[in-house]
């Protein structure tokens, strides 16, 4: 869908649709609301009063204005009570408009930018968390369908500004929202994507392609072979179960800078995690085909790094594998040698992802980073502790990283939560044969996953994010979830780290 942006009061405008907003508890509509209101001669006034429309979250209400106004139709979407607002309600309510346009068969459609106003936030951000909102409500996996859908999409979508000087703002915000919402679908096809349709080679070609697009940008393959050399026995570990050759993806925007600062972003990319020789159960394992969600943000956000043209000096690093038993797989009992010498028993062949990340954030020292920040679907302790959909997991004892993780997830919306990392972890991962072991057992799974991680991020601030419930949407049965979630993969991440970036990049100036 095409966005563009227009001056005007949204009551004069000749479109399909127009889509205005109103608080719950509210009467008297005022603002762009009250505009249309007053032309509908109270119509909007109408719907509060006799108790049909009470503004709450997710809600929306058609008229039909029948010549009072150049549009044949007005939408208003309920953005709940006004102390509770925030940009997460303004993407809810675009993604609820834009979803309702295209139930109606809409192909063009005009919006207020919700929360631009009496919202209280700044323009730019608000119009960023409207386009945001709609493209990522539209959001469908079609690739493997021959059918199209029954509805096509609106084809464009006008952003209607009152004011003629804040247009401006309003475009630079709508610009970012492209862009950001563009790079989330791609991480949700990414999560979508069979496994046989994205292997460890096909990420490898994407992030060529991604870096082939900007003149800042370097991509390079390490294949097994090179990562033999490299001594990353813990990730060949894991790859040398599988036919499919590994790769681990190194991208870096604006490499040879060293006066802009490095900052690291390392995704698991675990193309099918079968757990391996310790093989997983039947049911849901189709699943783990969304076992790169954090390489999908990854490659996703650097792909946001380029457009935006960042000045930082960012690394994208996924190392990429399937976990898969056969007669070549590691087995329980193994030792593997890491990148920075560690060995490690292998406990359970499932705990498959700090293996390659261990080698992963070995790795990362290299570039002398002033933060490294992974994300990964490391544990479904992580699921049982914090629910599905709920919270990301973040493991950081740097206190200013720390902070401007929590910041971004306010700005993004994307929520993320302060765990522990007590040393007592570590006793859990003590081995008999080598320096640890890859697994801690039935209890404290959370925190022995990021203890363990814990001993290869040395040498920098660290931050990981284990993102296992936030990858994939799974309804019914999880809390109630937001018009701009699809069922299946999210593309989590990449609004938050996307956010982080360019904070980091706004402090510096
Ligand atoms: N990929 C899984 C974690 C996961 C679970 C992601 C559910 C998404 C949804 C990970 O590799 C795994 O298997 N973890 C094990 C660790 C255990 C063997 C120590 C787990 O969580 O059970
Ligand atoms: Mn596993
Ligand atoms: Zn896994």
């Amino acid at each position: 869908m095409e966005v563009q942006v227009v001056a005007g009061g949204i009551q004069s405008v000749e479109d399909e649709l127009i889509v205005v907003n109103l608080f719950e508890g509210v009467e008297k509509p005022a603002g762009a609301t009250g505009a249309v209101d007053q032309a509908l001669s109270g119509a909007i006034g109408e719907l509060v009063t006799s108790g049909d429309f009470r503004g709450k979250r997710g809600e929306i209400a058609v008229l039909y204005p029948r010549g009072a106004m150049p549009a044949s139709r007005v939408a208003i979407v309920g953005l709940g009570p006004q102390d509770q607002f925030t940009l997460n309600v303004v993407r809810e309510a675009a993604a609820v408009a834009a979803l309702k346009a295209r139930d109606l068969g809409v192909r063009s459609y005009s919006s207020i930018v919700h929360g631009g106003g009496a919202g209280g936030f700044e323009l730019e951000a608000a119009a960023q968390a409207v386009v945001e909102g709609s493209l990522l409500g539209l959001y469908r996996f079609q690739e493997l369908k021959n059918k199209p859908p029954d509805r096509p999409d609106p084809e464009r979508l006008s952003l209607v500004q009152f004011d003629e000087a804040k247009v401006p703002a309003v475009e630079a915000g709508a610009e970012v929202g492209q862009i950001v919402a563009e790079a989330v679908c791609l991480a949700r096809d990414l999560v979508n994507r069979p496994a046989n349709y994205a292997t460890p080679s096909d990420l490898a070609d994407l992030a060529l392609e991604i870096a082939g697009e900007f003149d800042t940008m370097r991509c390079q393959i390490l294949d097994e072979e090179d990562a033999l050399e490299l001594e990353m026995g813990s990730f060949l570990g894991v790859a040398q179960g599988s036919d499919e050759p590994a790769a681990f993806i190194v991208m870096e925007h604006n490499p040879g800078h060293p006066d802009l600062d490095s900052l690291v972003l390392v995704g698991k990319g675990i193309t099918f995690d079968s757990g391996g020789i310790s093989l997983k159960p039947v049911e849901k394992m189709d699943r783990m085909r969304g076992d790169m969600g954090g390489a999908a943000a990854v490659l996703a956000t650097m792909l946001v790094v380029g457009q935006l043209n960042l000045p930082l000096h960012v690394v994208g690093l996924v190392p990429a594998t399937e976990n898969l038993p056969s007669g070549s797989a590691y087995k329980p009992g193994d030792v593997l040698h890491a990148m920075n010498g560690k060995t490690i028993e292998i406990i359970s062949t499932d705990a498959e992802g700090r293996l390659i990340l261990a080698d992963a954030l070995a790795y990362a020292n290299r570039f002398e980073p002033k933060a490294v920040v992974d994300l990964a679907t490391l544990t479904g302790a992580c699921v049982v502790a914090l629910g599905q959909g709920v919270a990301a997991g973040l493991f950081c004892e740097d206190e200013g990283l720390r902070g401007s993780l929590q910041t971004a997830s306010q700005t993004s919306g994307e929520r993320v939560w302060h765990m522990p990392l007590f040393d007592d972890y570590l006793d859990s991962i003590e081995s008999l044969t080598a320096d640890l072991a890859n697994s801690g057992g039935r209890t404290g799974g959370v925190g022995t996953s990021a203890m363990f991680l814990k001993q290869f991020a040395e040498g920098y601030p660290w931050a990981h994010l284990d993102i296992a419930g936030m990858t994939f949407e799974e309804r019914p049965g999880t809390p109630k979830r937001p018009a701009y979630l699809q069922k299946g993969g999210t593309g989590f991440g990449v609004r938050l780290m996307v956010q982080f970036l360019r904070d980091w990049v706004a402090a510096g100036k």
